[in-house]
């Protein structure tokens, strides 16, 4: 498989993985506008990436990569700045990940400790919600916005009052039975969830909840995603003062509580059994893009494997990846591992990016034996040795040694994008859920630091490093394949 970049770079993809070859070819036979999505992902480096110089990480040394300028030809059909055109609706960023639990108050309590993420907001007995407690916690440097959801007693329970209006007890607690505590909802928000709702079901999304009025311009529907897994479209005017939506109160003692630094929602992943049919599901009723994939002779070990792709809208504020397993090997994969705790497909891990990645994650770790999150092991010490060759020009010997001692992993892009990235043990009781901290370095656009969405890539080096450390962590709880199917 070739995959053409554009006039400077052409970049060349062996698949020998029979499976991933018939997955992909099958998600393109699919699109609609098949030539858009010729890996137009980030090996096209765009205009302003040109701009790109060293701040975001603390004392990082200035790149010197030389970087390709983009063709006419590379960035046909986009418009801006040289992004896509292919969204069926406008879609804005992620505004919030929620989780369905049995017990709001113990989950949310622990994420924020755990993250440093402060209470925001709730929707609680006492604010009038009977029929479902929800708690909001927000990073104050950001918009990582996580809601977790219970619902209340059965007989004390008004539906009409629901904050939330697509909640439903009966179908949480079926969810929280199945899945323990697991993402019922994406969310992003959109120019009007309304439109969005309507083009997406149009375009054959399966209509989950139609859209409702909350009050304050606010409007609220979700289509089905993979597995219970719904993509909540929400939309509301600029400027609004509505704490988190309407309904939702200012939390009580959120000013003392720290903040870790983590700002946004990197990408969003789901583990599901087929990624071919889902991959053209999403991207046939969002219109959302192949950003990159990466298949199972490239991301595994002797012993198991996996592929995935990554989707994106125009303009890369929302990524999503989705994962299968490669079967046939000596070990399952991870992702089967996943499939076979969670019950089925789910969201497998959320990214969250930091903006010091080092200083987030002294944090995360002073409090991972204390009813934290405990991060992955960190690799051999002869990685850092690769990595002084691969990145030694960005970053400086204290911090390629900080990276170490943390076990954050470094990779870099074709374009000397680089992205430091760790992952937690699972997060949850059942080994599904992880967790992953990522920083995209040195990103800046009309004087703005940022971490562009992408940038750096996935990192393939990264994803194989991450993938055996992950193996490692999964024979450490090894069992029986179950014979069940949920496919
Ligand atoms: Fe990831």
């Amino acid at each position: 498989m070739q995959l053409k970049c554009n006039s400077n770079t052409t970049t060349t993809v062996t698949m020998k993985n029979a499976h991933a070859q018939q997955a992909f070819s099958a998600f393109h036979a699919h699109r609609p506008n098949s030539k858009l999505f010729t890996m137009r992902s980030r090996c096209t480096m765009r205009p302003h990436h040109a701009k790109v110089v060293h701040q975001q990480f603390p004392t990082l040394k200035k790149m010197n990569t030389i970087y390709p300028t983009p063709t006419a030809a590379a960035i046909a059909g986009s418009e801006g700045a040289g992004f896509p055109s292919t969204d069926r609706f406008d879609v804005l960023d992620i505004h919030h990940v929620e989780f369905w639990c049995a017990d709001a108050a113990s989950a949310a309590g622990r994420f924020s400790f755990g993250l440093g993420l402060p209470f925001a907001a709730q929707s609680v007995l006492t604010t009038g919600n009977t029929p479902h407690a929800s708690y909001v916690l927000r990073s104050r440097t950001g918009s990582l916005a996580f809601l977790f959801s219970a619902p209340y007693a059965r007989h004390c329970a008004d539906a009409a009052a629901a904050t939330v209006p697509s909640f439903s007890a009966d179908t949480a607690r079926r969810f929280t039975a199945d899945y323990g505590l697991a993402v019922r909802a994406l969310a992003v928000r959109v120019a009007d969830a309304a439109e969005a709702f309507s083009a997406s079901v149009d375009a054959g999304a399966r209509p989950a909840f139609p859209p409702a009025e909350l009050g304050h311009g606010f409007v609220m529907a979700e289509v089905e995603l993979f597995g219970d897994v719904v993509l909540r479209f929400v939309s509301y005017p600029d400027g609004t003062d509505v704490n988190f939506i309407p309904g939702f109160e200012d939390a009580a003692a959120s000013s003392g509580s720290p903040d870790f630094g983590l700002t946004r929602f990197d990408h969003i992943a789901g583990g599901v059994p087929d990624l071919a049919s889902v991959a053209s599901y999403v991207a046939g009723f969002t219109g959302f893009h192949e950003f990159s994939n990466f298949t199972g002779d490239k991301v595994g070990t002797a012993e198991s494997a996996l592929n995935g792709m990554v989707l994106s809208n125009n303009t890369d504020t929302v990524l999503l990846t989705i994962l299968e397993p490669v079967h046939g090997t000596k070990r399952r994969s991870q992702v089967q591992t996943f499939l076979d705790h969670h019950g089925g497909p789910g969201v497998q891990h959320l990214a969250m990016a930091s903006n010091d990645l080092v200083g987030t994650l002294r944090e995360i770790r002073a409090r991972s034996s204390v009813g934290g999150f405990e991060l992955l092991p960190p690799p051999p010490p002869s990685y850092y040795d690769d990595v002084r060759r691969l990145a030694g020009d960005v970053l400086s010997e204290q911090q390629i040694k900080e990276c170490q001692e943390l076990g954050v992993l470094v990779d870099r892009d074709d374009h000397g994008g680089v992205v430091l990235q760790v992952f937690t043990k699972a997060a949850v009781d059942r080994p599904t859920l992880l967790l992953e901290f990522i920083q995209r370095i040195e990103c800046v656009e009309n004087q703005k630091e940022y971490q562009r969405g992408g940038y750096g890539g996935f990192a393939k080096g990264n994803v194989n490093h991450i993938f055996k450390s992950i193996e490692d962590y999964d024979k450490s709880f090894d069992t029986p394949a179950p014979a069940a199917s949920y496919i």
